[in-house]
């Protein structure tokens, strides 16, 4: 293990973790505002305790209803302290783990709901993190993603997403605009997967190809 890595084997970024806490303080009300529409529809009716993969700084704490639990497996510990007072002040019981999503640590077949949002670009390998959305979700369980994929190929958007993975990656802690996630989805064994694609218009242009949807257990 290296100084970087937490207990969870993830590697914090020093600097750029807490960059990337700050980023997300400071522009998630903009980036909330852009895929409202599409969290509203895909988040609704959550259960009384919901796993979330990635919770950064909280953004998706506004979705649960007060007196609701969530589970947060967000191993960036320069998150954390934002997203414990994002809990606090929507009055939602934060049970907050240091571990990967790869490896959750949940019982199989334990969790009614998992949600995540730009989190599937970022893991290292999103089939694996799909396979253990599945083996802990119970039958007719449901997982709830708003996320950033590939533009189509050939497309001015594509090209870019290409020219700017390096800078992207880099200071995004990894994060790919390169991602067939729907395809991922499809493949990942769930009974029914239901994907609306659309797209934003934002000067963020390599992350304006989005999907939204329910994968069913
Ligand atoms: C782009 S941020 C999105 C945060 C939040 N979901 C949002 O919509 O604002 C990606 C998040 O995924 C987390 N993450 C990265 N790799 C992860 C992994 N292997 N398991 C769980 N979370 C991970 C990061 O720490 C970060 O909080």
């Amino acid at each position: 293990m290296t100084q970087n890595d937490t207990a969870s084997g993830f590697e914090v970024h020093g600097a750029r973790g807490a960059f990337n806490a700050a980023f997300f303080g400071t522009m998630g009300p903009y980036i909330e505002w852009n895929v409202r529409q599409h969290k509203r529809r895909v988040f609704a009716d959550l259960p009384p305790t919901v796993v979330e993969i990635g919770s950064g700084v909280g953004a998706n704490l506004r979705y649960l209803r007060p007196g609701s639990t969530l589970v947060a497996i967000e191993p960036n510990i320069p998150m954390h302290r934002r997203l414990r007072a994002e809990a606090e002040r929507r009055g939602v019981h934060l049970d907050l783990r240091d571990r990967v999503a790869e490896r959750t640590g949940l019982p199989g077949g334990s969790v009614d709901s998992v949600i995540s949002s730009l989190v599937l670009c970022t893991v290292t390998d999103p089939a694996d993190v799909l396979a253990e959305i599945r083996r802990v979700l119970r039958p007719g369980g449901t997982f709830r993603f708003v996320e950033h994929v590939a533009g189509r190929s050939g497309t001015p958007t594509r090209a870019l997403q290409r020219a700017l993975r390096r800078p992207w990656a880099w200071t995004f802690e990894g994060c790919s605009c390169e991602r067939d996630l729907a395809g991922l989805l499809r493949a990942a064994g769930f009974a029914r997967v239901d994907i609306e694609p659309y797209r934003l218009h934002t000067p963020f242009i390599p992350f304006n190809t989005q999907i939204a949807g329910v994968a069913h257990a």
